[in-house]
């Protein structure tokens, strides 16, 4: 089929179904046609995609839009998320923006309509859907026929970012028929601790009196929506210290569910665990408040956080976002140690720890290493490089 007899339409509700037995085969790993459809099913009701913030996708004919036979689907997540333009003349006054933005999930194309381009299609039109319309080409390419039509509740999205297990292919994928001006991969940094080879260097950090504090499910998403606004404080506070070619920051933002995320597809996971697990993150209070009344309610910059979610395969304990400072980041490595063996994790896996952290972490008994899959990889929607652009947060709380 011509390219340009096909486009990009919201998926109805029997095609999402459609969508989702397609990708069980492919993710589905544990559970039973039934418990995905059902886990996927549920999940639509959670924070970080009702209200149309999750909408499916399917590249169609445009003779038969309703078809059960797309030849492709992707997932899409609206968030929110902050943008600071830098301002080399007065850097005092740069303050975030709260945009929107995307996160893209899913991908797929099942084996009988592969290595046709439907994909790379797929993806190229998702910018015109997505993307601001300022930062889109004056033109839609030709050989592609007419545009696909943008439903008028979309908002439109200053970046959006996906987690690519096909290496660098969606770099590809841009608004026009070159090949060079789709998703950059960023930073697919690992930092691991294999908890099989012999590190012993755990102790019962619960009573060891060391200024922690455990977090319940509801402790930490109460916690995330807290530290979205000290993500929008740090970030102004970082752009004083970016390097001059670096002209945007951008970060997505843990609260609203987007971190929760990561717990609830996984409860099938864990949700067998014994002893059953009861804490998700942990807090570590400064011991010297510089900020007259802080708490942890306020989240000042010397409290630390960390926060997780289990996978398998092998075991692991998965630190989704961490905020610590060198005093303080050794003493949540053992409270993450503690839990992970607790739950019988071989692992534990943070993404891009922050540099200042990277030889304590060594020293700790972890490794560094460039990851191989589930590479973050960002579109930029505007006049700026992507060399001049700066993803920060660039963590696993994001991911989907
Ligand atoms: C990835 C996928 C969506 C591509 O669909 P498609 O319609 O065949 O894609 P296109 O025809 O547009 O492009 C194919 C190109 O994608 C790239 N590609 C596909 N799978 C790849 C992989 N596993 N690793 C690296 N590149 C890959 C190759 O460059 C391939 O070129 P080829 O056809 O010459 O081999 C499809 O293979 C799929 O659904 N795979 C299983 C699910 C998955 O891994 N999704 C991606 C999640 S990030």
């Amino acid at each position: 089929m011509s390219l340009s007899s096909l486009s990009l339409f919201p998926a109805t509700q029997a095609q999402i179904i459609e969508s989702r037995r397609r990708t069980f085969k492919e993710w589905g790993r544990s559970m039973t046609e039934e418990e995905y459809l059902r886990r996927d099913a549920e999940m639509d009701n959670d924070e970080h995609a009702f209200n149309r913030k999750l909408i499916t996708w399917v590249l169609c004919s445009r003779e038969d839009p309703e078809s059960l036979e797309f030849k492709c689907s992707c997932e899409t997540f609206r968030r929110k998320g902050l943008v600071l333009r830098r301002n080399s003349e007065q850097p005092n006054n740069d303050m975030p923006e709260e945009v929107t933005c995307y996160a893209i999930a899913s991908v797929f194309a099942p084996e009988r309509f592969r290595h046709r381009g439907y994909a790379k299609h797929m993806m190229r039109l998702l910018h015109w859907v997505l993307a601001l319309s300022s930062s889109l080409p004056s033109t839609f390419p030709e050989a592609w026929g007419f545009p696909p039509e943008r439903p008028i509740w979309l908002a439109y999205g200053h970046f959006s970012a996906l987690w690519s297990d096909v290496g660098h292919f969606y770099q590809s994928c841009g608004p026009t028929t070159s090949d060079s001006e789709g998703w950059v991969v960023r930073d697919a940094i690992s930092t691991v601790w294999d908890l099989k080879a012999g590190d012993m260097d755990v102790e019962d950090v619960s009573v060891s009196g060391r200024g922690l504090q455990w977090l319940s499910a509801g402790d930490v998403e109460t916690l995330h929506s807290v530290d979205d606004q000290r993500i929008m404080v740090d970030m102004a506070a970082m752009s004083l210290h970016s390097n001059p070619g670096e002209t945007v920051l951008f970060s997505f933002l843990p609260g609203q569910g987007v971190e929760t995320f990561q717990r609830r597809r996984l409860e099938h996971v864990w949700r067998k665990f014994k002893p059953s697990v009861e804490y998700w993150g942990v807090v570590r209070e400064s011991k010297c408040p510089t900020e007259p009344g802080a708490t942890t309610a306020t989240l000042d910059k010397q409290t630390s956080i960390a926060t997780w979610t289990f996978d398998l395969k092998p075991p692991t304990l998965f630190v989704t976002r961490l905020r610590a400072n060198k005093e303080t980041f050794v003493d949540l490595v053992s409270a993450l140690k503690f839990v992970a063996r607790k739950h019988g994790m071989e692992k534990i896996e943070i993404w891009n720890l922050p540099e200042a952290h990277k030889k304590i972490a060594q020293d700790y008994g972890a490794v560094h290493m460039e990851r191989g899959e589930h590479l973050p990889a960002f579109k930029w929607n505007g006049a700026e490089s992507p060399s001049n652009v700066v993803w920060l947060n660039n963590e696993k709380f994001c991911w989907c």
